[in-house]
């Protein structure tokens, strides 16, 4: 539709229609057929037909002949003939699902995230869904924040990355022409992963500095990709919650971003103005809400109860009213809803796309590429030894993730199924239930364990450790997990730890007693066939963290691209008047960019083409990389720079570029990187962002503690 009808339609509009627009429900509010929705917010809202019947989108309805009848039915009643828009949570998959996103991050493969992303798509919208809340772009560096889950962890380049991939993947090149692909919703704006203590929806304060170094880029890379929506996030932002933080969304998202997109509050987030204590009521929630640039209010009613009554007042003007509107229809008008409002949802296109052989494929190939291997004693890959397999996690479908809603427990192949895929010498055991601790599994464990020659102990987080509303004070394994591991260690088996879990863990007592441990998140549908292709050496580790994983929950944060501090801890020094602890060392126990792989990948020679860089040249790096091993496999090469001397104080490294590149077993590859002038720019004291002349460091390794470094200076 032309610009200009749009123009006509919002024209002919009533207030109460153009309110309604700005209105999203939850799909049951609609849903006529028997099977509603279970509410997901903390109570269900008391809303007339009348509101819901004018109401623009539908929050978290999928199944193609569910949303059909319902925008058949709405159409039917709907005076103008505005389409509903469908928008869900499609996070890590929508039926074939992948690793949680802090496991696909882990693979270091933005191309395998934009492939995974797209099957997300194609599958949502044969289901009807045409706006998926993702991807989530938070950086994060305190796992006591359940949604940690849901990042790709604590590097600012790395999520950018992630950011523009997912985006590619959600939308493809037209949303208009190709059906199978949804409107991405990058979230939450801004800074939701650094809530103080970790305790989901607290109180947010981070410098204007560290907002634009760390937590606004990814953003703004999504929306470079052509991200068309944004949702705020709950959290204050300098004591100003973000759902009514003009400077955020009117001043930073709208004008210096230029986002013309639709701005879409978090679940109920226009309503908590009042509990933050920034609105006495509904009314004025609705007005800072909307003078904010809040399009759309997700189940609240602070517009609709409020808005008409504020513009009569004169209290906001119709004109922003009138914008929020067409920006919701323009999005409706780009997924080509007012010519065809069922998109893609046909039961012929569920059948077709949904859960297909190939979906499954590339999820069990992402979880592959998302494990990551912290320790191998010798232990891995295994042939034909005599397994006990052992633990809570060794024969169970719940290891999909938290934001797994339309995915199917029943459709995950668990450990125990991988496992047989490769052997039957093998026994199970439960070992302990998830939680609590049973004298009778752990003496049946124990006997199994007896009986064979490896132990592959499955342990982890419960989904419902996991995810939104799921901060823990302490990240260590459940208690009874920890002693079914320590009584196991006593039959002097070897074993291998296999982690499903949500978060990085602390894992010091675990790294003492395992000889192997393999780190697969919650890992998806295919998680179980891809975790034993890897025990058994059909696929070679290749993954990498994206967080660095800390010895005790009271280092945190801990993390890579940290400050040097005016009193460094010199290495190995026990002086007392440093940076330090008296009862930990500073590093994690794993830190950022660390993973192992079955070859052995040694680095030589780094090069550089030259030690100054002209601030419109290139310096060439260059760096071999041996496998000195009889197996093949997939390295994370990464490039991180220092500057030495800044206006401002500069991280001690900031990752740069990476490159995953497959070396055959025994050869060398030789790795190239460009640094560009730009690769050096930073906020300055008066945030302009710039780069300085002066001395740089560049580091090349196989993760941000074990590198090579050179030199260099910028001209
Ligand atoms: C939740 C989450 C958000 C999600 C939304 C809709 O509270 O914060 O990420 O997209 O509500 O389910």
């Amino acid at each position: 539709m032309e610009q200009q009808k749009l123009e006509q339609l919002l024209s002919n509009m009533t207030i109460e229609e153009k309110v309604g627009q700005l209105m999203q429900f939850a799909g049951h509010f609609y849903a006529t057929n028997e099977n509603r929705d279970p509410v997901t917010g903390p109570e269900d809202l008391q809303v007339s037909s009348i509101s819901v019947n004018r109401s623009g989108s539908v929050l978290g309805s999928a199944g193609a002949e569910r949303n059909r009848e319902i925008q058949e039915r709405y159409l039917e009643q709907s005076r103008l003939k505005i389409p509903l828009l469908f928008m869900a949570d499609v996070i890590n998959g929508f039926r074939t699902i992948f690793p949680i996103p802090l496991g696909l991050g882990s693979s270091w493969d933005p191309k395998l995230v934009e492939e995974a992303q797209a099957i997300s798509a194609k599958e949502a919208s044969s289901a009807g869904v045409h706006v998926t809340f993702a991807p989530m772009v938070d950086l994060v560096r305190d796992p006591r924040w359940g949604r940690v889950m849901e990042s790709t962890g604590e590097d600012s380049f790395l999520n950018e990355e992630f950011a523009k991939a997912s985006v590619r993947g959600f939308q493809g090149d037209n949303l208009e022409t190709d059906l199978n692909r949804v409107a991405a919703c990058v979230k939450h704006f801004v800074g939701y992963g650094a809530v103080e203590g970790g305790r989901d929806y607290n109180k947010v304060d981070l410098s204007e500095r560290e907002l634009r170094e760390n937590y606004l880029p990814a953003f703004q890379a999504a929306l470079s990709a052509g991200c068309e929506l944004v949702m705020t996030a709950f959290n204050t932002v300098d004591s100003i919650p973000a759902s009514g933080n003009q400077k955020l969304m009117r001043e930073i998202l709208r004008k210096e971003f230029d986002f013309n997109g639709v701005l879409i509050s978090d679940y109920g987030a226009v309503e908590e103005l009042i509990p933050h204590g920034v609105a006495a009521d509904g009314k004025e929630a609705a007005k800072k809400a909307l003078l904010a640039g809040v399009d759309i209010e997700m189940m609240s009613l602070c517009y609709e109860n409020h808005l008409k009554e504020l513009i009569e007042e004169g209290e906001v003007p119709e004109d922003l009213l009138d914008e929020a509107v067409m920006r919701i229809l323009q999005l409706k008008n780009k997924l080509g809803l007012f010519e065809n409002p069922y998109r893609n949802a046909s039961a012929r296109n569920q059948e077709k796309n949904i859960n297909c052989p190939e979906h499954r494929k590339v999820a069990r190939k992402a979880a592959e590429k998302s494990c990551v291997l912290l320790k191998n004693e010798d232990v891995l890959p295994l042939s034909n030894e005599k397994i006990a397999l052992i633990g809570p996690y060794a024969h169970n479908r719940d290891i999909l993730g938290e934001w797994s809603i339309f995915g199917k427990q029943e459709e995950a192949v668990t450990l125990k199924e991988g496992i047989a895929q490769h052997t039957s010498n093998y026994v199970y055991a439960l070992g302990c239930p998830m939680y609590e601790r049973s004298e009778e599994a752990l003496s049946e464990a124990i006997k199994a364990a007896k009986d064979s020659t490896h132990i592959i102990l499955a342990l982890g987080e419960g989904r419902d450790w996991s995810g939104e509303g799921r901060s823990r004070t302490s990240i260590t394994l459940a208690e009874n997990q920890l002693e079914l591991l320590r009584e196991l260690k006593k039959i002097g088996k070897p074993i291998i730890v296999v982690l499903f879990n949500g978060r990085p863990l602390e894992l010091t007592e675990v790294e003492g007693l395992a000889d192997g441990i393999l780190e697969a998140w919650h890992p998806g549908s295919e998680g179980g066939a891809a975790i034993a292709n890897l025990l058994f050496g059909k696929a070679n580790p290749s993954g990498k963290l994206t967080m660095s994983f800390p010895r005790t929950t009271g280092q945190i944060p801990v993390y890579y691209n940290a400050y040097n501090t005016g009193r460094p801890l010199p290495k190995g020094s026990t002086g007392r008047f440093f940076s330090r602890y008296i009862d930990a060392p500073n590093e994690p126990l794993y830190p950022f960019g660390f993973g192992l792989s079955y070859a052995n990948f040694q680095y030589e020679s780094l090069q550089l083409s030259s030690n100054e860089l002209a601030a419109n040249g290139t310096i060439d790096v260059q760096v071999l990389v041996k496998n000195q091993s009889d197996y093949s496999g997939e390295e994370v090469v990464q490039l991180y720079i220092r500057d030495m001397v800044g206006e401002v104080v500069r991280p001690v490294k900031e990752l740069k570029a990476f490159q995953k590149v497959f070396i055959p077993a025994n050869e060398t590859k030789q790795v190239h990187f460009s640094i560009t002038e730009e690769m050096l720019r930073y906020h300055h004291a008066n945030l302009e962002y710039k780069s300085d002349a002066g001395e740089f460091m560049v580091f090349v390794g196989t993760n941000s503690a074990d590198v090579l470094s050179q030199s260099f200076d910028l001209k």
